[in-house]
């Protein structure tokens, strides 16, 4: 399929549903602490997307997906499902949020920490944030697809961590994953020209150990293969002008 451009009806349309699923993380951080479920926090976030936002929880039933939101725990890289476990002290955990508002989506992912996390932990997730940003900075009209990988890559390299490559960021709009394939790694230069109007997330999950990964048998939940610490954040971004625009930026960055 094809690349889509936005028209400027559309970009309103995803700057609301991007602000709305960054308020989602906003939300849901001070819940994420020691003895929460996952399970809660999946309910707290769906009753605020439902009732507060009255906006749709994309991923409920989404290909069969059973929750409203991703809950990845520490080796846990992405699609987690909420369930009775409770988060310990020490964890590290990934929330991803996609809402449907007006028919548009908008999909972004942060990492939290319960209690202190070990060092590794930090830096791994330090350097995952890092390197999404620097992935982001190197969007603009003229640019690759591949400029993004590239620079992601290299930075999470050049800090002895490893990407995944099964999975990927997509371009986004009334469809939940559409064309094109943002991934995490590659060369400069390669890949489709950016061009002002599409929009596309940014997405990259970082190993502390191998780049490796296996589905557990729920058949969501992806975990490091080697049972390595694992991070990701997410933001969806619209190409303009001159530049990015950050559609799911919390209040907290400055990107
Ligand atoms: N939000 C995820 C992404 O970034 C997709 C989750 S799909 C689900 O693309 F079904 F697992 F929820
Ligand atoms: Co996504
Ligand atoms: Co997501």
């Amino acid at each position: 399929m094809k690349i889509t451009i936005k028209t400027p009806d559309e970009i309103k349309k995803m700057r609301v549903a991007g602000k709305l699923a960054a308020e989602v993380l906003e939300m849901i951080g001070q819940y994420v602490v020691p003895g929460v479920t996952t399970d809660e926090l999946d309910k707290i976030c769906h009753d605020y997307i439902v009732n507060v936002q009255k906006a749709i929880p994309a991923c409920l039933n989404y290909n069969g997906f059973p929750k409203s939101i991703c809950t990845s725990v520490n080796h846990q890289v992405c699609h987690g499902i909420p369930g009775p476990k409770k988060l310990k002290e020490g964890d590290i955990v990934n929330i991803d949020v996609t809402v449907i508002k007006d028919e548009y989506h908008g999909d972004t992912s942060k990492m939290f920490t319960v209690g202190k996390p070990s060092i590794l932990a930090e830096r791994l997730i330090r350097v995952t944030l890092e390197a999404m940003y620097l992935g982001i900075k190197e969007i603009k009209p003229g640019r690759h697809l591949g400029d993004i990988g590239a620079a992601i890559q290299t930075y999470a390299e050049a800090n002895r961590f490893t990407i995944v490559r099964e999975y990927c960021g997509h371009g986004i709009g009334k469809i939940f994953h559409e064309a094109p394939n943002v991934l995490h790694y590659g060369k400069p230069g390669t890949g489709e020209k950016i061009l002002p109007g599409m929009i596309f997330t940014v997405e990259p999950m970082v190993n502390a150990g191998q780049r490796f990964v296996k589905l557990l048998p729920d058949k969501w939940t992806v975990v490091t293969k080697d049972h390595s610490l694992s991070a990701q954040w997410e933001h969806t971004i619209l190409v303009t002008d001159d530049g990015y625009e950050v559609l799911t930026k919390r209040s907290e960055e400055t990107i």
